[in-house]
Protein backbone atom coordinates (compact mmCIF):
# COMPACT_ATOMS: atom_id res chain seq x y z
CA UNK A 1 0.00 0.00 0.00
CA UNK A 2 2.73 2.24 1.46
CA UNK A 3 4.74 1.25 -1.62
CA UNK A 4 2.01 2.05 -4.07
CA UNK A 5 1.78 5.62 -2.93
CA UNK A 6 5.67 6.33 -2.84
CA UNK A 7 5.13 5.42 -6.43
CA UNK A 8 2.20 7.34 -7.63
CA UNK A 9 3.57 10.12 -5.66
CA UNK A 10 7.10 9.71 -7.33
CA UNK A 11 5.10 9.56 -10.98
CA UNK A 12 3.06 13.18 -9.78
CA UNK A 13 6.14 14.72 -8.94
CA UNK A 14 7.85 14.06 -12.03
CA UNK A 15 4.33 15.28 -13.89
CA UNK A 16 4.70 18.21 -12.24
CA UNK A 17 8.23 19.57 -12.55
CA UNK A 18 8.07 18.42 -16.25
CA UNK A 19 5.02 21.00 -16.57
CA UNK A 20 7.21 23.43 -14.15
CA UNK A 21 9.77 23.20 -16.67
CA UNK A 22 7.68 23.84 -19.70
CA UNK A 23 5.57 26.61 -18.21
CA UNK A 24 6.42 30.40 -20.28
CA UNK A 25 4.48 32.50 -18.21
CA UNK A 26 3.58 33.36 -14.41
CA UNK A 27 0.11 32.86 -15.14
CA UNK A 28 0.80 29.10 -16.62
CA UNK A 29 2.65 28.53 -13.72
CA UNK A 30 -0.60 29.73 -11.33
CA UNK A 31 -2.63 27.18 -13.37
CA UNK A 32 -0.23 24.33 -12.80
CA UNK A 33 0.22 25.04 -9.13
CA UNK A 34 -3.50 24.90 -8.69
CA UNK A 35 -3.64 21.60 -10.31
CA UNK A 36 -1.08 20.02 -8.41
CA UNK A 37 -1.03 22.01 -5.06
CA UNK A 38 -4.50 23.47 -5.04
CA UNK A 39 -7.74 22.90 -2.96
CA UNK A 40 -8.36 19.92 -5.32
CA UNK A 41 -4.86 19.54 -6.69
CA UNK A 42 -3.63 16.00 -6.91
CA UNK A 43 -1.07 16.38 -4.01
CA UNK A 44 -3.65 17.45 -1.96
CA UNK A 45 -5.85 14.55 -2.78
CA UNK A 46 -2.94 12.60 -1.33
CA UNK A 47 -3.27 14.25 1.93
CA UNK A 48 -6.85 13.96 1.73
CA UNK A 49 -6.36 10.02 1.67
CA UNK A 50 -4.11 9.79 4.53
CA UNK A 51 -7.38 8.98 6.71
CA UNK A 52 -7.84 5.97 4.97
CA UNK A 53 -4.49 4.73 6.33
CA UNK A 54 -3.68 3.58 9.84
CA UNK A 55 -2.23 5.89 12.46
CA UNK A 56 1.01 4.81 12.05
CA UNK A 57 0.94 4.54 8.32
CA UNK A 58 -0.63 8.17 8.18
CA UNK A 59 2.53 9.80 9.74
CA UNK A 60 5.03 7.81 7.21
CA UNK A 61 2.82 8.40 4.48
CA UNK A 62 2.26 12.17 5.38
CA UNK A 63 5.30 12.66 5.87
CA UNK A 64 6.35 11.59 2.40
CA UNK A 65 3.48 13.83 0.80
CA UNK A 66 4.26 16.74 2.71
CA UNK A 67 8.49 15.89 1.52
CA UNK A 68 6.81 16.11 -1.99
CA UNK A 69 4.73 19.02 -1.37
CA UNK A 70 7.45 21.21 -0.15
CA UNK A 71 10.06 20.23 -2.72
CA UNK A 72 7.37 21.10 -5.70
CA UNK A 73 6.75 24.15 -3.80
CA UNK A 74 10.39 24.95 -4.16
CA UNK A 75 10.10 24.25 -7.34
CA UNK A 76 7.41 26.56 -8.38
CA UNK A 77 8.94 29.38 -6.25
CA UNK A 78 12.10 28.84 -8.29
CA UNK A 79 10.22 29.46 -11.51
CA UNK A 80 8.10 31.40 -10.45
CA UNK A 81 11.10 34.33 -9.41
CA UNK A 82 12.98 33.58 -13.02
CA UNK A 83 9.22 33.71 -15.06
CA UNK A 84 8.13 37.81 -12.85
CA UNK A 85 11.90 38.34 -13.71
CA UNK A 86 11.54 37.97 -17.68
CA UNK A 87 8.10 39.52 -17.36
CA UNK A 88 9.03 42.98 -15.75
CA UNK A 89 11.83 42.81 -18.08
CA UNK A 90 9.46 42.77 -21.08
CA UNK A 91 7.24 44.98 -19.52
CA UNK A 92 9.61 47.77 -18.72
CA UNK A 93 11.13 47.80 -21.95
CA UNK A 94 7.50 48.35 -23.40
CA UNK A 95 7.54 50.98 -21.31
CA UNK A 96 10.13 52.69 -22.23
CA UNK A 97 10.11 56.29 -23.19
CA UNK A 98 12.76 57.89 -24.90
CA UNK A 99 13.41 61.39 -23.51
CA UNK A 100 16.13 62.30 -26.66
CA UNK A 101 14.20 64.35 -28.70
CA UNK A 102 14.99 62.80 -32.36
CA UNK A 103 16.36 65.39 -34.22
CA UNK A 104 19.84 66.18 -35.44
CA UNK A 105 22.40 67.41 -33.04
CA UNK A 106 22.80 70.42 -34.81
CA UNK A 107 21.04 72.53 -37.85
CA UNK A 108 23.07 74.68 -40.24
CA UNK A 109 21.41 77.94 -40.30
CA UNK A 110 21.54 80.16 -43.67
CA UNK A 111 22.01 83.78 -43.97
CA UNK A 112 18.35 85.51 -44.86
CA UNK A 113 18.10 86.27 -48.33
CA UNK A 114 17.95 90.25 -47.85
CA UNK A 115 21.42 89.43 -45.36
CA UNK A 116 23.00 87.32 -48.35
CA UNK A 117 22.13 90.04 -50.91
CA UNK A 118 23.62 92.51 -48.47
CA UNK A 119 26.46 90.70 -48.12
CA UNK A 120 26.70 90.53 -52.05
CA UNK A 121 26.28 93.87 -52.41
CA UNK A 122 28.87 95.17 -49.63
CA UNK A 123 31.33 92.99 -51.47
CA UNK A 124 31.32 94.65 -54.74
CA UNK A 125 31.48 98.15 -53.19
CA UNK A 126 34.31 97.76 -51.14
CA UNK A 127 36.25 96.33 -54.20
CA UNK A 128 35.27 99.56 -56.03
CA UNK A 129 36.65 101.49 -52.72
CA UNK A 130 33.60 102.34 -50.72
CA UNK A 131 33.36 102.48 -47.04
CA UNK A 132 30.18 100.54 -45.51
CA UNK A 133 29.05 102.94 -43.07
CA UNK A 134 25.36 102.29 -40.76
CA UNK A 135 23.84 104.96 -39.08
CA UNK A 136 21.52 105.56 -36.70
CA UNK A 137 17.86 104.94 -37.13
CA UNK A 138 16.18 107.09 -34.64
CA UNK A 139 17.01 110.50 -35.88
CA UNK A 140 16.20 113.80 -35.70
CA UNK A 141 14.11 115.95 -38.67
CA UNK A 142 16.96 117.77 -39.20
CA UNK A 143 18.66 114.91 -40.68
CA UNK A 144 15.39 113.12 -42.23
CA UNK A 145 14.65 116.66 -43.68
CA UNK A 146 15.90 120.10 -43.25
CA UNK A 147 20.18 119.31 -44.33
CA UNK A 148 18.71 116.96 -47.05
CA UNK A 149 16.97 120.22 -48.50
CA UNK A 150 13.37 119.13 -47.95
CA UNK A 151 11.46 122.31 -46.66
CA UNK A 152 9.13 122.25 -43.89
CA UNK A 153 6.18 122.10 -46.13
CA UNK A 154 7.03 119.01 -48.21
CA UNK A 155 4.87 116.36 -48.13
CA UNK A 156 7.32 114.07 -46.73
CA UNK A 157 7.11 115.92 -43.47
CA UNK A 158 3.66 114.51 -43.46
CA UNK A 159 2.46 112.48 -39.62
CA UNK A 160 1.47 109.93 -42.16
CA UNK A 161 4.53 109.33 -44.22
CA UNK A 162 6.98 108.66 -40.92
CA UNK A 163 6.76 107.61 -37.19
CA UNK A 164 7.39 111.07 -35.49
CA UNK A 165 7.83 109.99 -32.14
CA UNK A 166 7.32 113.04 -30.37
CA UNK A 167 3.58 113.07 -31.56
CA UNK A 168 2.31 115.55 -34.63
CA UNK A 169 5.28 116.67 -36.33
CA UNK A 170 7.76 116.54 -33.68
CA UNK A 171 11.69 116.78 -34.08
CA UNK A 172 12.52 113.14 -33.28
CA UNK A 173 11.63 110.52 -35.93
CA UNK A 174 12.61 106.95 -37.43
CA UNK A 175 14.20 107.89 -40.29
CA UNK A 176 12.08 107.02 -43.86
CA UNK A 177 15.71 107.35 -46.04
CA UNK A 178 19.16 106.23 -45.82
CA UNK A 179 19.88 109.54 -47.22
CA UNK A 180 20.56 110.46 -43.80
CA UNK A 181 23.46 108.84 -43.78
CA UNK A 182 24.34 110.89 -46.70
CA UNK A 183 24.44 114.50 -43.98
CA UNK A 184 25.82 112.00 -40.61
CA UNK A 185 28.87 111.12 -43.25
CA UNK A 186 29.52 114.11 -44.87
CA UNK A 187 29.72 116.33 -41.68
CA UNK A 188 32.43 114.32 -40.25
CA UNK A 189 34.52 113.43 -43.09
CA UNK A 190 36.26 115.48 -45.83
CA UNK A 191 36.14 114.60 -49.84
CA UNK A 192 37.01 112.93 -51.50
CA UNK A 193 34.63 110.30 -50.63
CA UNK A 194 32.90 106.96 -51.45
CA UNK A 195 30.43 105.55 -49.25
CA UNK A 196 27.55 102.94 -49.09
CA UNK A 197 24.98 103.00 -46.19
CA UNK A 198 22.56 100.20 -45.87
CA UNK A 199 20.32 99.53 -43.18
CA UNK A 200 16.16 99.88 -41.95
CA UNK A 201 13.82 102.80 -42.85
CA UNK A 202 10.36 103.06 -41.71
CA UNK A 203 7.57 104.87 -43.41
CA UNK A 204 3.87 104.71 -41.68
CA UNK A 205 2.51 102.22 -44.24
CA UNK A 206 -0.24 99.58 -43.52
CA UNK A 207 1.43 95.89 -44.03
CA UNK A 208 0.23 94.35 -47.77
CA UNK A 209 1.82 92.37 -49.92
CA UNK A 210 4.06 95.13 -51.13
CA UNK A 211 4.29 97.17 -48.06
CA UNK A 212 5.85 97.33 -44.45
CA UNK A 213 6.19 99.77 -42.16
CA UNK A 214 9.83 98.78 -42.03
CA UNK A 215 11.93 97.93 -44.91
CA UNK A 216 15.65 98.48 -45.93
CA UNK A 217 17.22 100.66 -48.35
CA UNK A 218 21.09 100.93 -49.38
CA UNK A 219 22.50 104.63 -49.88
CA UNK A 220 25.51 105.29 -52.08
CA UNK A 221 27.39 108.69 -52.09
CA UNK A 222 30.41 109.65 -53.96
CA UNK A 223 31.78 113.15 -53.23
CA UNK A 224 35.15 114.41 -54.47
CA UNK A 225 36.46 117.05 -57.87
CA UNK A 226 34.78 116.92 -60.99
CA UNK A 227 32.33 114.20 -60.10
CA UNK A 228 29.66 114.45 -63.19
CA UNK A 229 26.57 112.46 -64.22
CA UNK A 230 28.37 110.00 -65.93
CA UNK A 231 30.43 108.90 -62.99
CA UNK A 232 26.65 108.45 -61.73
CA UNK A 233 26.22 106.43 -64.55
CA UNK A 234 29.18 104.24 -65.34
CA UNK A 235 28.80 103.14 -61.57
CA UNK A 236 25.53 102.66 -61.08
CA UNK A 237 25.28 100.19 -64.66
CA UNK A 238 28.30 98.43 -63.23
CA UNK A 239 26.43 97.75 -60.28
CA UNK A 240 22.93 96.75 -62.71
CA UNK A 241 25.59 94.28 -64.09
CA UNK A 242 26.98 92.79 -61.25
CA UNK A 243 23.34 92.42 -59.80
CA UNK A 244 21.78 91.13 -62.50
CA UNK A 245 23.73 89.91 -65.04
CA UNK A 246 26.50 90.91 -68.19
CA UNK A 247 23.23 92.01 -70.63
CA UNK A 248 21.89 94.68 -67.86
CA UNK A 249 21.49 98.01 -69.82
CA UNK A 250 20.16 100.72 -67.70
CA UNK A 251 17.58 103.79 -68.25
CA UNK A 252 17.15 107.02 -66.46
CA UNK A 253 14.08 108.64 -66.03
CA UNK A 254 13.89 112.66 -64.90
CA UNK A 255 12.83 112.75 -61.54
CA UNK A 256 12.66 115.34 -58.41
CA UNK A 257 14.53 114.35 -54.95
CA UNK A 258 14.98 117.54 -52.73
CA UNK A 259 18.32 116.48 -52.15
CA UNK A 260 19.68 115.92 -55.73
CA UNK A 261 19.54 117.81 -58.91
CA UNK A 262 19.52 116.67 -60.98
CA UNK A 263 17.14 113.69 -59.73
CA UNK A 264 16.41 110.43 -61.81
CA UNK A 265 14.56 107.32 -61.51
CA UNK A 266 17.23 104.13 -62.46
CA UNK A 267 15.38 101.12 -64.63
CA UNK A 268 17.39 98.15 -65.16
CA UNK A 269 16.27 95.85 -67.96
CA UNK A 270 14.62 93.10 -67.32
CA UNK A 271 16.83 90.01 -67.05
CA UNK A 272 14.37 87.60 -67.75
CA UNK A 273 13.29 88.94 -70.87
CA UNK A 274 15.41 88.72 -74.08
CA UNK A 275 16.68 92.43 -75.42
CA UNK A 276 14.87 93.56 -78.11
CA UNK A 277 12.25 90.58 -77.21
CA UNK A 278 9.84 91.49 -74.63
CA UNK A 279 7.57 88.85 -73.12
CA UNK A 280 4.62 90.85 -72.31
CA UNK A 281 3.66 88.15 -69.57
CA UNK A 282 6.84 88.37 -67.99
CA UNK A 283 6.01 88.40 -64.45
CA UNK A 284 9.41 90.17 -63.24
CA UNK A 285 8.87 93.31 -65.59
CA UNK A 286 4.98 92.98 -65.87
CA UNK A 287 5.34 92.89 -69.52
CA UNK A 288 7.16 96.70 -69.09
CA UNK A 289 10.84 95.28 -70.38
CA UNK A 290 12.32 97.17 -67.53
CA UNK A 291 12.64 96.94 -63.16
CA UNK A 292 12.28 100.30 -61.45
CA UNK A 293 15.60 99.58 -59.33
CA UNK A 294 16.55 102.94 -57.50
CA UNK A 295 16.34 107.04 -56.81
CA UNK A 296 19.38 108.78 -58.20
CA UNK A 297 21.20 111.91 -58.86
CA UNK A 298 24.07 114.49 -58.55
CA UNK A 299 24.23 115.80 -54.66
CA UNK A 300 22.11 119.37 -54.36
CA UNK A 301 24.24 121.98 -54.14
CA UNK A 302 22.48 123.51 -50.76
CA UNK A 303 23.06 120.06 -49.62
CA UNK A 304 26.80 120.09 -49.62
CA UNK A 305 26.41 124.21 -48.34
CA UNK A 306 24.52 122.46 -45.64
CA UNK A 307 27.50 120.55 -44.25
CA UNK A 308 29.81 123.39 -45.08
CA UNK A 309 31.91 121.61 -48.48
CA UNK A 310 32.19 124.23 -51.29
CA UNK A 311 30.00 123.50 -53.72
CA UNK A 312 32.04 125.21 -56.28
CA UNK A 313 35.40 123.11 -55.26
CA UNK A 314 33.07 119.32 -54.80
CA UNK A 315 30.35 117.88 -56.12
CA UNK A 316 29.27 114.09 -55.68
CA UNK A 317 26.58 112.16 -56.61
CA UNK A 318 24.02 109.75 -54.38
CA UNK A 319 21.70 106.45 -55.19
CA UNK A 320 18.92 105.09 -52.81
CA UNK A 321 17.93 101.40 -53.49
CA UNK A 322 15.26 99.60 -51.70
CA UNK A 323 16.93 95.93 -50.92
CA UNK A 324 14.04 94.56 -50.13
CA UNK A 325 12.64 95.33 -53.58
CA UNK A 326 15.38 93.90 -55.32
CA UNK A 327 15.65 90.68 -53.12
CA UNK A 328 12.11 90.27 -53.74
CA UNK A 329 13.29 90.86 -57.77
CA UNK A 330 15.99 88.08 -58.00
CA UNK A 331 14.04 85.54 -55.98
CA UNK A 332 10.88 85.73 -57.64
CA UNK A 333 9.19 86.54 -54.14
CA UNK A 334 5.37 88.11 -54.05
CA UNK A 335 4.94 88.86 -51.12
CA UNK A 336 7.41 91.26 -48.72
CA UNK A 337 5.85 89.91 -45.26
CA UNK A 338 7.11 86.95 -45.67
CA UNK A 339 10.57 88.73 -45.88
CA UNK A 340 9.65 89.83 -42.02
CA UNK A 341 8.09 86.89 -40.59
CA UNK A 342 11.01 84.19 -40.21
CA UNK A 343 9.16 81.07 -41.33
CA UNK A 344 11.95 78.82 -41.66
CA UNK A 345 9.94 76.96 -44.32
CA UNK A 346 10.35 80.36 -46.22
CA UNK A 347 13.97 80.81 -45.40
CA UNK A 348 15.10 77.20 -46.15
CA UNK A 349 14.63 77.90 -49.81
CA UNK A 350 17.32 79.99 -50.36
N1 LIG B 1 16.06 108.61 -50.43
C1 LIG B 1 15.31 108.43 -51.66
C2 LIG B 1 14.05 107.63 -51.37
O1 LIG B 1 13.90 107.12 -50.29
C3 LIG B 1 16.14 107.72 -52.71
C4 LIG B 1 17.32 108.52 -53.18
C5 LIG B 1 18.54 108.42 -52.55
C6 LIG B 1 17.22 109.36 -54.27
C7 LIG B 1 19.64 109.12 -53.01
C8 LIG B 1 18.29 110.07 -54.72
C9 LIG B 1 19.50 109.95 -54.11
O2 LIG B 1 13.19 107.51 -52.22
Amino acid sequence: MIAEIKSELKNIKTECKEKIALADSSNALYAIKVEFLGKNGKITAQLKNLRNFSEDDKKKVGQIVNEVKESLETEFAKKERVLLDKELDIKLKNERIDITINRPSFVVGKPHPLDALLKKINAFFISNGFKVEETREIETAHYNFDALNTAPDHPAREAQDTFFIEGGLGDILLRSQTSTGQIRFLENNKPPLKLISPGRVYRADEVDATHTPCFHQLEGLVVAKGINMGHLKGTILEFMKFLFDEKTRIRFRPSFFPFTEPSVEVDASCFVCEEGKIDASCKICKGTGYLEIMGAGMVNRKVLENVGIDPDEYSGFAFGMGLDRVTAILHGIGDARLAFEGDIRFLRQF
